[in-house]
């Protein structure tokens, strides 16, 4: 994707939504997009921030809501469980452009969602629920490759978890020659509106 198409001068609020929700459908669907992985910062309960990569595993204009998957285990299940509020952020290198939102999330296991993005993911990507040790747990050496659960395995299932990550509001910011650009563009209500804030 080149600058050009990120220059805001060529939108009003609701054509730049649109042009985002083609990114970020996009942006499930291909590995190669900058947005398939998200950096996702969450708070610990000592009221430390704590950031990480995700991969986007859905994308939902009408909902506004992301969605990505982890392990119940993970430490990152624990700072949601004391703070649900969490930081999405993207950079794009070649099209200069940084994007970063605050979304609330809900945690979704052993219920019927869970369920559905369970049977959509790939067999590579469910055998890392099902691994006896941890996320975070400290090894005497490196494991091996998780092995690909068995179909009626329940083991991997019962770790498997996905996070919804419902937003209002996102901030764009495109680096210029000519003069950066940042805006604050609020998805919370049709019409969808913005405010160009200094960069
Ligand atoms: C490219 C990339 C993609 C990743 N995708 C995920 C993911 O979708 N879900 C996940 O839980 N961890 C993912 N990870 C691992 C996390 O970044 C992190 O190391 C792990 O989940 C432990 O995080 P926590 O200790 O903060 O819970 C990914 C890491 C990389 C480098």
């Amino acid at each position: 994707m080149n600058n050009s198409a990120w220059d805001l001068t060529q939108y009003d609020a609701l054509s730049f939504w649109d042009f985002c929700i083609t990114q970020f459908s996009k942006a499930i669907d291909s590995a190669k997009h900058p947005f398939h992985i998200a950096n996702v910062s969450t708070v610990t309960s000592n009221g430390s921030p704590q950031t990480r990569s995700v991969v986007l595993r859905q994308f939902n204009e009408t909902t506004r809501e992301f969605t990505f998957h982890t392990d119940l285990r993970s430490p990152k299940i624990k700072d949601l469980q004391h703070c649900k509020n969490l930081c999405l952020h993207w950079y794009d290198s070649l099209a200069r452009v940084q994007i970063r939102l605050n979304a609330l999330a809900t945690t979704h296991n052993q219920n019927e969602r869970a369920k559905q993005a369970w049977h959509d993911s790939r067999d590579s990507s469910l055998a890392c629920y099902g691994t006896p040790n941890p996320p975070g747990a400290h090894m005497d050496q490196f494991p091996p490759a998780p092995l690909i659960p068995k179909a009626d395995d329940p083991k991997g299932f019962s770790q498997f978890v996905v996070v919804a990550c419902h937003f209002e509001e996102l901030e764009i910011l495109t680096l210029h020659a000519t003069g950066h650009q940042r805006v604050s563009l609020s998805v919370k209500h049709d019409p969808v509106s913005w405010s160009i804030i200094a960069p």
